[in-house]
């Protein structure tokens, strides 16, 4: 996985090019009311989804255009028939220097064992409560014991460290967050909270059901005291805060009130083989299309430079803008759904 022999290449916005977020499924056993399109949404076609030689083909290539962490995800990326073989082959990609994966775990307590033996480091839970009633009104579906015991087991199998992930809508579980911080405390898991965010076409987000940065911050720090935090790389996401009293540290992302799109490294690929350039694109370049028109990887990698180098993409930083100055409107921008591109 270790040999550095990639190029760097930069965006229009001199971004390098770092992450690849691979959807393997757009099909989740979930339904998170911030997420799904629930009818209006078309599946992907199972003939258009990439086969696990077309996506380890891809990820080589995006590899040697400098990608160093692969995230694989969904919708729920578990109910991809034999992942096992896909994180086997994409490990084993020389350069790459980190595989994790996105997933709401209630199918990770049968799988576990076999993604960390096939050389998957390390998971991301998506768990926005623990408290049964809300997790079923949250997700529609009654899992909530299935995914602690994924959590244990994938703890037990050392995929770690292990992060939770909590998006905190107002009024449906701004209530969890002390609950969720002891939990994640006591099993020495990483949560990170997440700004609620206008993400595909049909969440109804309005910014009073946002819960700022600001806010989470003061919930927490008033039952656990923190120290100042910092991002883990210019690029990441989160920025971390560690408790007073040692015990580990809480995240908060924070991409309504303070964007981050300044680094941003990432790229998605879609389950059906498109190069999304930012969460809140509309649309992606089909890479499939030429996959299955024969195209060499000379043609690939050309092509997927010119996709990154011409990337001028900063939806979140546009949209706080926009909120400061009075102009935005949630669904005034078609977006591709989040179920289609994982997080
Ligand atoms: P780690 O490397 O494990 O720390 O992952 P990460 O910090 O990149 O985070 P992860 O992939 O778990 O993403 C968590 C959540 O952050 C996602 O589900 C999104 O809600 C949000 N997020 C991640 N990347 C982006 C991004 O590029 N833009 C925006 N706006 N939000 C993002
Ligand atoms: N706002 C913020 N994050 C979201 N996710 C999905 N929908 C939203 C949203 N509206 C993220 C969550 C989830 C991952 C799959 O995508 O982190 O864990
Ligand atoms: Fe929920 Fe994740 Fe499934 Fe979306 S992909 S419905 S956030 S479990
Ligand atoms: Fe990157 Fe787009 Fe997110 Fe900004 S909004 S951080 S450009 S994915």
């Amino acid at each position: 996985m270790d040999r550095n022999n990639s190029e760097e290449l930069t965006d229009a916005l001199g971004r390098p090019l770092k992450d690849l977020r691979i959807s393997v499924t757009d099909r989740c056993n979930f339904r998170c009311s911030y997420c799904m399109p629930l009818d209006k949404y078309e599946w992907i076609d199972r003939r258009e989804i990439l086969t696990f030689e077309e996506v380890t083909r891809l990820a080589s290539l995006f590899v040697k255009l400098g990608v160093e962490e692969i995230r694989l995800t969904g919708g729920e990326p578990l109910l991809r028939h034999n992942l096992g073989s896909l994180v086997r082959q994409i490990s084993r990609i020389d350069g790459l220097k980190d595989l994790s994966l996105t997933t709401n775990a209630s199918l990770l307590q049968e799988q576990a064992k076999g993604l960390a033996e096939a050389g998957l480091n390390r998971i991301n839970v998506s768990l926005d409560t623990i408290n049964r009633e809300r997790f079923q009104t949250m997700t529609r579906r009654d899992e909530l014991d299935n995914v602690l015991a994924g959590l244990r087991e994938a703890a037990h199998c050392g995929l770690q460290p292990i992060k939770l992930n909590s998006v905190i809508e107002r009024g449906v579980n701004d209530v969890d967050i002390p609950e969720l911080v002891e939990f994640a405390r006591k099993n020495d898991f990483q949560i990170r909270f997440i700004e609620y965010m206008d993400v595909g076409n049909s969440n109804n987000w309005v910014s009073d059901r946002m819960v700022s940065k600001g806010e989470i911050l003061e919930t927490i720090s008033g039952l656990f005291p923190l120290e100042e935090g910092s991002r883990n790389d210019d690029s990441a996401p989160s920025v971390d805060y560690r408790f007073r009293d040692g015990a580990g540290n809480v995240g908060v992302i924070a991409s309504v009130t303070e964007p981050f799109c300044e680094g941003c490294t990432r790229t998605r690929l879609t389950a059906d083989g498109k190069m999304v350039l930012c969460l809140f694109s509309d649309k992606g370049f089909d890479l499939k299309q030429l996959i299955r028109n024969g195209a060499t990887d000379e043609e690939l990698l050309s092509t997927i430079r010119s996709v990154w180098s011409a990337r001028r993409d900063r939806y979140s930083e546009e949209r706080l803008e926009a909120m400061n100055s009075g102009e935005y409107q949630p669904n005034s921008k078609k977006k591709i759904e989040m179920i289609s591109l994982g997080g």
